[in-house]
């Protein structure tokens, strides 16, 4: 047992999580065959949604991407598709919670999931939203909540890395931002980074599958999570070196560009955090 499951953290609640899938709506979910897949399809068309604006958004900040259409445009015709996509998925995923209670109170990847959750809804309505609808400008108390919003999301990911090994879903964050990282990169830093990260690659395959026998878990597994860090360490040195040397894009800063990729990446994690959920 892990301490960071809703039941170490909140064992008041154990009784009326235990009656929820015995009340509606969690019981006609639970006893229907249909009702659980068809919500699920939901909450994964809303993250769909919710993913595609923030990355359009976020991109478009960073200076890549859409960039024929000043941000407010992007905010004028993606903002509402954003709040669809959070109504959404928040909805689907409070019914299916509901039918399948038990399960999210004793999993460590649903803390994650509710931390980052907290860290995107943060990032959201501090970052992309206002500087896409001021083009890229962002006042004082944006920035301030930014700064919090990335506090949060690094005590996500922290709680995301107390499971036993690498968790699968921390190299779907380190793969995106890595892609994000290699998209906005331009220019000498893009061929630069390309022949780093394939050396990393290179070297890590040859660690766990030729230094190491396959089956050696003892010995893997630290040298995996030395890689998980290694690689994030030199993606975030890449995009601090590519948001520095791009200078302003109109109005947002190497503040704002740090902000949006951070604001992508809350996402991944968060979704992570879910594909976890459903397979731990
Ligand atoms: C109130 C908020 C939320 C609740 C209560 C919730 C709850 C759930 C539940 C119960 C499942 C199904 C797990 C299973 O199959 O047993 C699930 C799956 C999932 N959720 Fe959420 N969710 C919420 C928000 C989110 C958000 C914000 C994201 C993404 C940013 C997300 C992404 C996912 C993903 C990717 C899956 C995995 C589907 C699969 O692979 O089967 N969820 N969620």
């Amino acid at each position: 047992m892990t301490v960071f499951a809703p039941q170490d953290l909140f064992p008041q609640l154990a009784e009326w999580v235990a009656n929820l899938d015995d009340v509606f709506p969690g019981k006609p979910i639970k006893d229907s065959v249909w009702a659980f897949a068809q919500i699920e399809v939901g909450h994964l068309l809303a993250l769909a949604v919710l993913g595609g604006t923030s990355v359009l958004m976020n991109l478009r900040l960073i200076g890549v991407g859409l960039t024929d259409e000043p941000p407010r445009e992007l905010h004028r015709n993606l903002a509402v598709w954003t709040w669809i996509g959070l109504i959404v998925i928040l909805v689907t995923g409070i019914l299916m919670g509901a039918s399948n209670g038990e399960r999210l109170y004793t999993s460590e990847a649903f803390t994650a999931k509710m931390i980052g959750l907290a860290a995107g809804i943060i990032l959201t309505f501090a970052i992309t939203l206002p500087a896409t609808k001021n083009d890229g400008a962002l006042g004082p108390a944006s920035r301030v909540m930014g700064v919090i919003g990335v506090a949060v999301f690094l005590v996500a990911i922290w709680v995301f890395l107390q499971a036993k090994l690498a968790n699968p879903g921390l190299w779907h964050v380190i793969m995106a931002g890595g892609l994000i990282v290699l998209f906005a990169a331009r220019g000498l830093t893009r061929i630069i980074y390309l022949g780093v990260m394939a050396v990393m690659i290179a070297a890590q395959q040859v660690m766990t599958h030729v230094v190491i026998p396959a089956d050696a878990f003892d010995r893997l597994d630290p040298v995996n999570k030395g890689f998980a860090w290694a690689f994030a360490l030199v993606i975030l040195a890449f995009a601090v070196v590519q948001a520095v040397a791009s200078g302003r894009d109109g109005r947002s800063g190497f503040f704002v560009k740090g902000m949006a990729m951070a604001s992508i990446l809350v996402w991944v994690m968060t979704a992570a955090a879910g594909r976890w959920l459903a397979f731990a």
